[in-house]
């Protein structure tokens, strides 16, 4: 299996974004960027720009994007023309998640679905060959810094089960060196983490920490 660790830049300090994420790109395997629209969520983060922006200033850097957006169809396309190598949205917020995910993959991007923690995980099984990666929130979306939720374990287990090893199993919201090697065992091999790696001065050291917990 192959283990990926995120770093989410929603709880950097924005006023030091570019130097922060200088500190942590060479580090992790991936840049996690929650694009939030205020409604979908109860919270507003950033756009397109600073997507754009971090494409520019680190060109062979993974971003992977959180569309935590409502009507995820009409923005995908700006996130994939800026540089997001991998772009997820919810299930909760479209009826037609067959169609973009296919227009992602047609785009050329890996392509993710991301449910709720209320959000039976069966029901992406229709949609399953057409999905790269599937990201299990392991908090309520919309805010770093909260606790991990231990009865995602269970549908982390129930994912795996039915989608094997061909699909990356993705996890989001309260990960830590306490919390990644349960979610491990339960099955994900990709692991988003914010406010463990940018809580702390010493960035390179958290991911270090985190790594060791998975070997
Ligand atoms: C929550 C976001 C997460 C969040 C993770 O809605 O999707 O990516 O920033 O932050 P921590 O690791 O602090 O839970
Ligand atoms: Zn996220």
């Amino acid at each position: 299996m192959n283990y990926k660790i995120g770093a989410s830049i929603l709880n950097a300090d924005f006023l030091r974004l570019g130097e922060q994420i200088a500190e942590v790109v060479p580090h992790v395997d991936e840049i996690h960027l929650d694009v939030m629209d205020g409604v979908f969520v109860d919270n507003i983060s950033f756009g397109v720009p600073v997507v754009s922006g971090i494409r520019a200033a680190h060109p062979d850097a993974v971003i992977d994007t959180h569309l935590m957006i409502s009507r995820p169809h009409q923005y995908a396309k700006d996130f994939v023309a800026m540089g997001s190598n991998i772009v997820t949205f919810h299930l909760e917020a479209t009826d037609h998640a067959y169609v973009l995910l296919t227009q992602l993959r047609e785009a050329g991007v890996s392509a993710g679905l991301v449910v709720n923690p209320a959000t039976d995980v069966r029901l992406i099984e229709p949609v399953r060959e057409y999905l790269d990666r599937l990201l299990i929130m392991t908090v309520e979306p919309g805010f770093g810094g909260q606790s991990f939720i231990p009865a995602m374990l269970r549908k982390i287990e129930t994912a795996r089960a039915m989608l094997g090893d061909g699909v990356d199993i993705e996890v989001d919201g309260g990960i830590n060196d306490r919390t990644i090697a349960d979610v491990k065992s339960a099955g994900a091999n990709v692991f988003v983490v914010g406010s463990f790696i940018f809580g702390a001065d010493d960035k390179a050291a958290q991911v270090r920490r985190l790594r060791d917990r998975l070997d």
